[in-house]
């Protein structure tokens, strides 16, 4: 069994003071449904806590009233070398996110900071392994976003088509395990038949997932390299991890799942 090792991260977490599913941009979300607001804070205060315990710094992002979505902080930039890539957002609902994301990097002395010209909803759409930048498009991102990623990071970046509408961000259909190898996760379903002969080709090794753990969210994991943080509803994915020498960690966000979004929808990992 290989030995993995956690490295210390930095994340920006944004707190679900005033998340609300008024509108729906993904199947996930149904306006009727009422959201248990304490309940949201308290779940995702115990994924905060969780990983200050495991020895990550956590930053906090200042949500706005205006903005339900903005728990899933996610999507409001990628950060590599700590050139940080801002966000533009689909739908516009959610379009003002992407400046709060970059005043809060500008007001703390980010000096590469871009705001992109084509669409992309930061570690939503981009996954980043140790040789490659992974990213989606179908659902969010424009495929012109890939190329403006690649200039800007100077990382190789694998375009993957997302076809199933609920899996409408990469990081709800795949997952990095090991960022230092290229060890992932992911739902095969959730992409076109070139996408997948591509993933089989990048990634031999790959923990494939099945249909009903990706459908209860499974693969929006975050792993420190060892620790992997998931939504618990994913029975399937906690044997073979620990097979493959991780430690998962079950995280209840049920409240959150109404929004579409879990673990590593609520997580920008700041990378330096
Ligand atoms: N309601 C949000 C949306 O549809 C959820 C975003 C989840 N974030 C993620 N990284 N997948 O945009």
């Amino acid at each position: 069994m290989p030995r993995h090792h956690a490295t210390p991260r930095r994340f920006l977490l944004c707190p679900p003071a005033h998340f609300k599913v008024t509108y729906s941009i993904n199947p996930w979300m149904d306006p009727t449904k009422p959201v248990d607001v304490p309940l949201a804070v308290a779940q995702w205060e115990d994924l905060r806590d969780r990983y200050r315990s495991l020895g990550h710094t956590v930053e906090e992002l200042e949500p706005r009233p205006e903005l339900p979505d903005m728990v899933f902080a996610a999507n409001g930039a990628t950060v590599i070398d700590g050139r940080v890539l801002g966000a533009r957002f689909a739908h516009p609902e959610r379009a003002a996110e992407a400046d709060a994301h970059l005043a809060w990097f500008r007001a703390r002395g980010w000096r590469e900071v871009r705001e992109p010209v084509h669409v992309n909803e930061g570690e939503g759409d981009f996954a980043v392994t140790a040789s490659y930048v992974l990213a989606g498009r179908g659902f969010r991102a424009s495929p012109l976003s890939h190329g403006e990623a690649q200039e800007f990071f100077g990382r190789p970046v694998i375009g993957l088509d997302l076809v199933d509408p609920r899996f409408y961000h990469l990081d709800t259909a795949l997952s990095v395990l090991d960022d230092r190898g290229d060890d992932v996760m992911y739902y095969p379903g959730a992409f076109s038949p070139g996408s997948r002969a591509v993933l089989a080709r990048l990634f031999p090794r790959a923990l494939v997932v099945a249909e009903r753990d990706a459908a209860a969210l499974g693969l929006n994991a975050v792993s420190d390299g060892l620790h992997v943080l998931l939504p618990q509803a994913a029975l399937g994915l906690f044997e073979p991890l620990r097979e493959r020498g991780y430690e998962p960690i079950g995280m209840d966000l049920s409240e959150l799942l109404k929004g579409g979004g879990s673990v590593k929808c609520c997580t920008l990992e700041l990378r330096p």
